[in-house]
């Protein structure tokens, strides 16, 4: 791997089938990433194990979330792509960041003040340092460059006050760390009921994922809300209906765009015409992937190959950093 690339790092958790919202927010960023910088990927089962998930469903779900991002694009000879339990350096560091994270700053933590209101049976130690573990990962590789959506920037900004405290109690070691977005702003991708955005956790027939086959995909699509199309020439559109058009952009031809745009500004749409375009576009833009995830999923060998080599790529990396933080503590006895 060149030295000189900066490290890029993110993670993903192994909870559920991969949508349309996780591969336009996320994985299509960490795909283009591949060929210009140093780039980790991790499968963060650690992380999933906060909120006590059914762990007999574990292996099937990382399993099929690898295979889905291979499917995707990412491939395992560009970056190292591994399994977070697979390194135990991190959770050592993990120990070691949680000296230097106080309890008052992990109890305002927007994302575990959430999870307290979801789930008060279940407000474990674990849930309340998740940001120091995920601290551990984007460090043990000394990463600059975080690619997540909004939503993780309070846990980057803490990523960087830890890893700051570090430095300053026991020498520079780590880079600070920030998040980011390769290239523009990131497209956020609506339900198809125009409800908030496609989501893990909400009604699977407003969620296109990618392992969807084509008739579902084309159900799915042609019962997305609508209503009797605009009075007004030029109106601004609703919810439902832009989210709709931002699918059309992201799978279909300029062309096509340009014309529902037309019809649209004229008001002379026909949202049965637009969503049987967008259901092919959609079925020919998925279906490789699933294909490609299907046939990578069915071959074992490889599969393994790809988690050993990812696991021995990434603990190499965490072995050199973890050596240079037990120096700087100076856990050095004979
Ligand atoms: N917390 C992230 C999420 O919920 C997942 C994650 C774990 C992560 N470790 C990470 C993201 C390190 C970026 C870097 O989406």
């Amino acid at each position: 791997m060149n030295q000189k690339k900066e490290i890029v790092l993110s993670g993903i958790r192994p909870t559920g089938f991969v949508h349309l919202g996780n591969y336009f927010g996320a994985i299509r960023n960490w795909v283009n990433m591949q060929r210009e910088f140093n780039c980790f990927y991790c499968i963060v089962d650690w992380h999933s194990l906060t909120t006590h998930p059914d762990t007999r469903e574990l292996p099937a779900n990382v399993i099929r979330l690898l295979s889905e991002l291979i499917g995707s694009g990412l491939d395992p000879d560009q970056c190292v792509l591994y399994i977070q339990s697979d390194v135990p350096e991190i959770a050592e560091l993990y120990l070691y960041l949680n000296m230097l994270a106080y309890k008052g700053e992990l109890d305002k933590t927007t994302t575990f003040k959430d999870k307290v209101r979801q789930n008060p049976d279940n407000v474990n130690a674990g849930l309340l340092t998740y940001p120091v573990l995920q601290s551990a990962d984007i460090l043990i590789h000394r990463a600059v460059k975080v690619p997540v959506g909004k939503d993780q920037e309070q846990h980057i900004e803490m990523t960087r006050n830890f890893a700051e405290r570090f430095n300053h109690r026991y020498g520079e070691i780590f880079p600070m760390p920030y998040a980011f977005n390769y290239g523009e702003d990131l497209i956020k991708i609506m339900s198809l009921d125009g409800k908030g955005k496609m989501s893990k956790s909400e009604n699977q027939m407003n969620t296109l994922y990618l392992a969807d086959e084509d008739d579902a995909i084309r159900k799915k699509i042609m019962r997305a809300t609508t209503d009797s199309g605009p009075v007004v020439p030029h109106s601004p559109k609703p919810d439902y209906i832009e989210g709709l058009y931002t699918l059309l952009r992201i799978v279909s031809e300029p062309a096509v765009v340009d014309k529902f745009e037309a019809d649209y500004n004229a008001c002379t749409i026909r949202y049965g015409d637009l969503k049987k375009q967008l259901a092919e576009d959609m079925v020919r833009f998925i279906t490789p992937i699933r294909q490609k995830t299907e046939s990578i999923r069915a071959d074992e060998k490889y599969m393994r190959m790809v988690m050993e080599q990812g696991a021995a790529k990434a603990r190499t990396s965490a072995k050199a950093t973890l050596q240079l933080v037990r120096d700087a503590i100076g856990l050095k006895y004979y």
